[in-house]
């Protein structure tokens, strides 16, 4: 039986150091966790894309710390081998760090063993309180999505000089304040391997290049299982949302045209046991 990935084995998994890729891919409930975790990953991600990905919110604002357990403990029923990181959602960890601390409590009671939070140096007082509460940290900088309103939009960041500098040095912050790797998202490929050179922390990509130390993408995006259009990033390796279309339509056809159940497919008492009907010809 393969062992556990654990915090200590995803801090060490720098490919500069000659590791391979780190790979993270989300999922929000048990059949999806099991799809994830049978494939191999090395990190399962109950993202707050959750928000949009399965509860069709616009962003991910809408979501709050009992929402996201709900998710964790789903997934976390799966007993993945992955390691299983759930994010803190918008307003868990923004007004006290004392907040951060009891909200990546419950997602770590949810089944969590390592929480992921947005924004860079401004983080770092949270950061080293959750972890002070023995609870591993990712970081996530880049394109945040819960700070939507404040960019503008879901905006490709780092796109000027003084950006870069400032990304380098929000990653340079929060690895040092002990979180064990860092999402980059939506940076130009150049930048994301500037932060990658100045850390000694894995770096996990979305749409920030091949220079990062490991990817990430959603599961329902891989799958192409949803309704929203897909940033340029995205590499869709299935058509699941037109094979399920296809698959019901075909139980639809079959109840309307008489074809399901069949008799194969309904249960039977013996002679006599409810009176004289057939049950062997069409209703
Ligand atoms: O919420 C999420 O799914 C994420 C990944 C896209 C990194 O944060």
């Amino acid at each position: 039986m393969l062992e556990q990935v654990t915090v200590p084995a995803v801090r060490a998994r720098k490919r500069r150091l000659g590791a391979e890729p780190l790979v993270m891919v989300t999922a929000y409930d048990t059949p999806g966790a099991h799809v994830v975790d049978r494939a191999g990953v090395d990190i399962v991600l109950v993202g707050d894309s959750v928000a949009m990905v399965v509860l069709g919110h616009d962003d991910t604002l809408g979501i709050d710390t009992a929402m996201m357990a709900h998710h964790v403990a789903a997934v976390a029923r799966s007993r993945p081998r992955a390691l299983l990181v759930a994010d803190l959602p918008w307003m868990s960890y923004h007004a006290s760090v004392e907040d951060g601390i009891r909200n990546a409590a419950t997602l770590v009671r949810a089944g969590a063993r390592a929480v992921k939070l947005e924004g860079g140096r401004q983080r770092v007082p949270v950061v080293e309180a959750i972890i002070g509460a023995e609870i591993p940290v990712m970081g996530h900088i880049g394109l945040t999505p819960q700070s939507l309103h404040v960019m503008g939009g879901f905006k490709v960041q780092g796109r000027q000089a003084d950006a870069v500098e400032a990304l380098v040095h929000d990653a340079r912050a929060l690895a040092d304040a002990g979180c064990f790797a860092l999402v980059l998202e939506a940076m130009p490929d150049v930048v994301a391997r500037s932060v990658t050179e100045a850390v000694p922390v894995p770096t996990i990509g979305i749409g920030a290049g091949p220079w990062c130390d490991g990817q990430v993408l959603v599961l329902h995006d891989i799958l192409g299982l949803g309704e929203r259009g897909l940033p340029r990033f995205v590499r869709q390796y299935a058509n699941l949302a037109a094979d399920a279309t296809a698959a019901v339509a075909a139980f639809a056809a079959d109840v309307r045209g008489g074809g399901y159940p069949s008799a194969e497919e309904s249960y039977h008492v013996g002679e006599g046991v409810i009176g004289p009907r057939r049950c062997d010809r069409q209703p």
